[in-house]
């Protein structure tokens, strides 16, 4: 069964508290959501598998630790989740990027996908499936979906706020996908939003209205 690991640190949920705000205007928005992605990508990074070498020291030779160079892919969820990525791959810059593109209809909240482009060796990339939210769950759902159909096989979802229902929605159509988040909220509203949430994510990032 998936897991969900909510990354209470105090940096995150600090920044957080400005990311909601409908005060804080689009620059600095799109400043915390890149540095939480940051801060996001250092935790949810805490299992990459080491390899020891052999170094010099100034003093001695010493064995010591370094990354054992797992192939990572970050795909977000357009348009949104790009604004996560920057923040990513400045601490895993060796990560490819590959992108879903998907809009959420506003009458049916359904996801219409419009846009898929990965990495070629797709089949041997661990992923981290990004976007700021995860409301109904069915974007989240049809972007692994379009994943797993490509042939990724370990895969995790990562996102700053998601709702109850979400979260379910997504465990259940993706039991192999662990969710990471920053913050699990109370409820949707009727419009599909989260409550209390921060707004359209896109349009925040982008000043778009
Ligand atoms: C938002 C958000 C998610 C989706 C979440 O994107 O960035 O992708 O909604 O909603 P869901 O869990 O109910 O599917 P939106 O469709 O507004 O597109 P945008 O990123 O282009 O603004
Ligand atoms: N998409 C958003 O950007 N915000 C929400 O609250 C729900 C879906």
């Amino acid at each position: 069964m998936a897991k969900v690991y909510v990354f209470d640190h105090p940096l995150i949920q600090h920044k957080l508290t400005y990311i909601r705000d409908k005060n804080t205007g689009t620059k600095e928005f799109r400043e915390l959501v890149d540095e939480v992605a940051s801060l996001m990508a250092f935790e949810i990074t805490r299992d990459l598998p080491l390899e020891e070498v052999e170094i010099e020291t100034p003093v001695s030779v010493s064995k010591s630790n370094v990354l054992a160079g797992k192939k990572l892919g970050i795909i977000p969820i357009l348009r949104a989740g790009l604004g996560m990525v920057e923040g990513m791959l400045k601490l895993i810059p060796a990560a490819k990027v590959g992108h879903v593109g998907l809009y959420r209809d506003p009458e049916t909240l359904q996801p219409v996908e419009y846009y898929v482009k990965l990495p070629s060796d797709v089949e041997e990339r661990d992923f981290i499936v990004v976007d700021p939210m995860l409301a109904t769950g069915g974007s989240a759902v049809e972007a692994i979906n379009s994943l797993k159909k490509r042939g990724a096989k370990n895969i995790k979802f990562m996102c700053l706020i998601a709702s109850p229902e979400g979260v379910e929605v997504v465990k259940d159509a993706h039991p192999d996908v662990d969710i990471y988040i920053a913050a699990l909220d109370e409820k949707l509203n009727e419009k599909g939003y989260i409550v209390p949430g921060l707004g359209d994510a896109g349009d925040r990032l982008y000043g778009t209205k």
